[in-house]
């Protein structure tokens, strides 16, 4: 199974940031999964909410802001919220990245930015798994390129799922924890899908999906997810 760092090393340090990042590529993760909005200006950011945190009765939006307005907010331990740019570059190739998109309008800038990682920051197109709730999302990717591996998110348990997201050409489905059993994780690796399951943090979980033959998961705290199955 891969671990997948769930908006970098989450449980560590404060989640989506460049050190919950650089704390996920010193535990040595198959990957790392963050979250992505689009600013006013254009900017794509690694962040999960639309809403900003730490202003609760103001409730703004994070897609009326600028990047430079994003950069003054403080997300914890002095980290601004970073670029998908920044980001990458700070992976530089030495592991998988998913990148959920959380916004409309998002894929065409995502694209460029994976051009400039793939010329500029040492990274395969194959390292690239993009994700999305909105499956619209995920067409829109594969009609502009076919190469591209994305991943059918669901937080529930549709009927046919695995045959809708072959449909989509999906690589993955990514399936709550709470909502996975045998029949799906089959049905799925029936139709040449792999499965990713979210959140895995508990190790009684960690066993359950490797009897259930699930091929990752997504987990807060990478380390403990990585001894435990290195220990199955
Ligand atoms: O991609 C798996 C998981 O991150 C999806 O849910 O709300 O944590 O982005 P959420
Ligand atoms: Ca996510």
């Amino acid at each position: 199974m891969l671990v997948f760092a769930h908006r970098g090393a989450s449980g560590h340090e404060p989640e989506n940031t460049l050190l919950a990042i650089k704390r996920a590529l010193a535990m040595q993760v198959d990957a790392i999964e963050i979250d992505v909005h689009l600013l006013a200006d254009g900017e794509l950011v690694v962040t999960h909410d639309r809403w900003l945190k730490n202003q609760p009765k103001v409730l703004t939006r994070i897609r009326d802001l600028t990047l430079a307005q994003v950069k003054k907010i403080d997300v914890g331990k002095g980290q601004a919220i970073p670029t998908l740019d920044e980001v990458l570059e700070c992976v530089a190739g030495q592991c998988l990245v998913n990148i959920e998109l959380k916004a409309e309008r998002t894929v065409i800038p995502l694209m460029k930015v994976m051009d400039r990682a793939i010329a500029n920051w040492q990274f395969q197109p194959s390292q690239f798994l993009l994700s999305s709730f909105n499956h619209h999302l995920l067409f829109e990717l594969k009609t502009l390129n076919q190469h591209i591996n994305t991943g059918a998110l669901t937080a529930s348990c549709p009927l046919d799922y695995a045959a809708f997201a072959k449909r989509l050409d999906a690589y993955s489905v990514h399936i709550d924890i709470d909502f996975v059993n045998q029949e799906f994780v089959n049905d799925a690796h029936e139709r040449g899908l792999m499965v990713y399951v979210y959140t895995v943090d508990n190790e009684a979980d960690i066993v359950e999906m490797h009897h259930l033959g699930v091929d990752g998961i997504f987990s807060n705290y990478p380390t403990r997810s990585l001894v435990k199955i290195a220990h199955l």
